[in-house]
Formats: structure tokens, C-alpha cells, sequence
């Protein structure tokens, strides 16, 4: 199949759920105003799940339809890059039955949504440690990077074992060991040098981080790329997320003012 003339796919787990190019709500938003890298923290799943009187991991099962849901509107408005943050350096705090449910839910997750993913023109990349991830995630996450490398529509970076903190702790110690080795002149470190260094040194810098389930903060996420994102907080929690929702932030998004440290002398007359 062309990967990138297919328009409109179903995917297979959520016969309900389509990426349809030319779907007749999606907002025409000029591609040079969209965010270029949107961040989105899928804060919520488990208290969804308490609410309703089911247990987290249900919550997660439900949130799985919601990023696939999410990734569809994504691919529809044309945004280039999408990061979703699946699994933190800090997850591993959870009971040892949720973070072993998360680790199993992953895998499958990655397993049987990669197909549709590729026929819908998305690459995927994985973003995080390697060290604890369990080794059969990272399998699943390879593949699906191998089996969608070629796509060009929108790259989705599938946050799995990430942290802020940790990407930068990874990267020092890889230039720590570049200027051990006089590889590296420490005088010549620059920010350019220190993204080089990040788990993914071609990412985008982050336009717009969106958090759901009303929690107003960024939790470790994309630190260092995302240090002039703007962000934006929804008070749905994750299950409930649509792609209406992505529309809404993103046309939000092309009213805010960025300036990025620059200013501009205009007084009122
Ligand atoms: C946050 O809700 C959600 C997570 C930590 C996990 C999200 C994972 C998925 C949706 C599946 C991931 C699959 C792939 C593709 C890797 P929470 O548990 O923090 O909710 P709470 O704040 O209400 O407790």
C-alpha cells in the first residue's frame, strides 16, 4: 500500500477510529501557523477509571483509544510532529501490578496499533532510557520504528521510559566522556552541542504542550526542548481526549504571541 495517498484508514483495533484527510470539520489552518512539535501529557486515566468505578489499568486501556483517537486528528490537521508521554523515568514508583500491566499494555499497544500507524503515513520513533525498560517493549518499539521509517506525514515520538532530568543526566555524560576521550574542547560546548547529545537530536523544538486532566504542570516532560513551548491545559481527562479537543488547542494556539526572549517597542498613541 502507498503510505502516504492513503486519506482515510480505519484502524483495525477501533474500527470507530479513521483518519480521514478530508474529513469536512477539520479546521483549515495554515501550515506555517500550526505548532510544528506538539507535547501532549495524558494525565487521567486512572482517576477516569476510579470515577466510573473501574480500576486504573481499565483507565489506561481506555486511553490507548484516546491516543490513537489523538494521533488521527493529529495526522489530519497536518502538525509534523507529535510527542506523547507514555511512561516516565518515574512511573516505576507505581505498585509493581500497574507498572507491570503499563510494560504489558505497551507492548500490545505498540504490537497492534503499528500497522495502522504506517498506513496512515507515521513514523514512528521511540524516546527515552533504555536501562529497566523492559526488553520486550523495546522490541515492539523497534519494529515499529523499522516498519515505519519511511513515512513522512508526521513522526510520532512515542515517549517510553523518558525523563527530562534523565535525557539531560544521558547526554552530559556522553560529552562528559567526549572531553575525557579530547574529543571535545569544553570551550566549544554550545546548546548546539548539547542537543546533539538528547535521546532524539533532530526533534523539533516543542511549539505547544498540552496537559490533560486539569494538572497544571509539565512533569519532567521534553525539558530541554521544551523550553519556549506554549502550554495549554485541558480539564478532560486523557480517555475522554478527541481530536476536537487538539483542534481546539491548536487553533488557540495561532492567537499567542511568541516572542522568545524578544521584545518590541510599540506605544499606544
Ligand atoms: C497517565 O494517567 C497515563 C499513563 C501513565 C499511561 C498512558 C499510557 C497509555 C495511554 C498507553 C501507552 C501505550 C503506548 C503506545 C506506549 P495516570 O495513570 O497518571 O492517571 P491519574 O493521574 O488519574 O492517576
Amino acid at each position: 500500500m502507498d503510505t502516504q495517498t492513503t486519506r482515510s484508514v480505519p484502524n483495525a483495533p477501533h474500527p470507530a477510529i479513521r483518519m480521514d484527510l478530508d474529513a469536512p470539520d477539520i479546521p483549515h489552518i495554515a501550515p506555517e501557523s500550526l505548532p510544528q512539535h506538539v507535547a501532549i501529557v495524558m494525565d487521567g486515566n486512572g482517576r477516569w477509571a476510579n470515577q466510573q468505578g473501574l480500576h486504573r489499568t481499565q483507565g489506561h486501556e481506555a486511553g490507548e483509544r484516546a491516543l490513537m483517537e489523538t494521533v488521527a486528528g493529529a495526522v489530519e490537521l497536518g502538525i509534523p510532529e507529535l510527542s506523547l508521554y507514555a511512561f516516565s523515568t518515574e512511573n516505576w514508583r507505581r505498585s509493581p501490578a500497574e507498572v507491570r500491566f503499563l510494560m504489558g499494555f505497551s507492548r500490545q499497544t505498540i504490537h497492534d496499533d503499528s500497522a495502522t500507524l504506517n498506513a496512515w503515513g507515521v513514523r514512528v520513533r521511540w524516546v527515552g532510557r533504555a536501562q529497566k525498560l523492559w526488553r520486550s517493549v523495546l522490541g515492539e518499539l523497534r519494529a515499529a520504528e523499522q516498519l515505519t521509517q519511511h513515512n513522512q506525514r508526521m513522526t510520532l515520538n512515542l515517549c517510553v521510559n523518558y525523563g527530562g532530568r534523565a535525557e539531560i543526566v544521558d547526554a552530559m555524560r556522553a560529552i562528559a566522556s567526549q572531553v575525557q576521550s579530547g574529543r571535545l574542547n569544553p570551550s566549544r560546548i554550545s546548546e548546539a552541542t548539547v542537543a546533539r547529545y538528547l535521546y532524539a537530536p533532530h526533534m523539533h523544538d516543542v511549539d505547544l504542550m498540552i496537559r490533560t486532566s486539569g494538572e497544571r504542570r509539565t512533569s519532567n516532560f521534553l525539558m530541554w526542548e521544551s523550553a519556549y513551548a506554549e502550554l495549554a491545559f485541558s480539564d478532560v481527562m486523557w480517555p475522554d481526549f478527541t481530536r476536537q479537543d487538539l483542534w481546539g488547542l491548536c487553533t488557540e494556539y495561532i492567537h499567542r504571541h511568541r516572542r522568545f526572549g524578544g521584545a518590541q517597542d510599540a506605544p499606544r498613541v
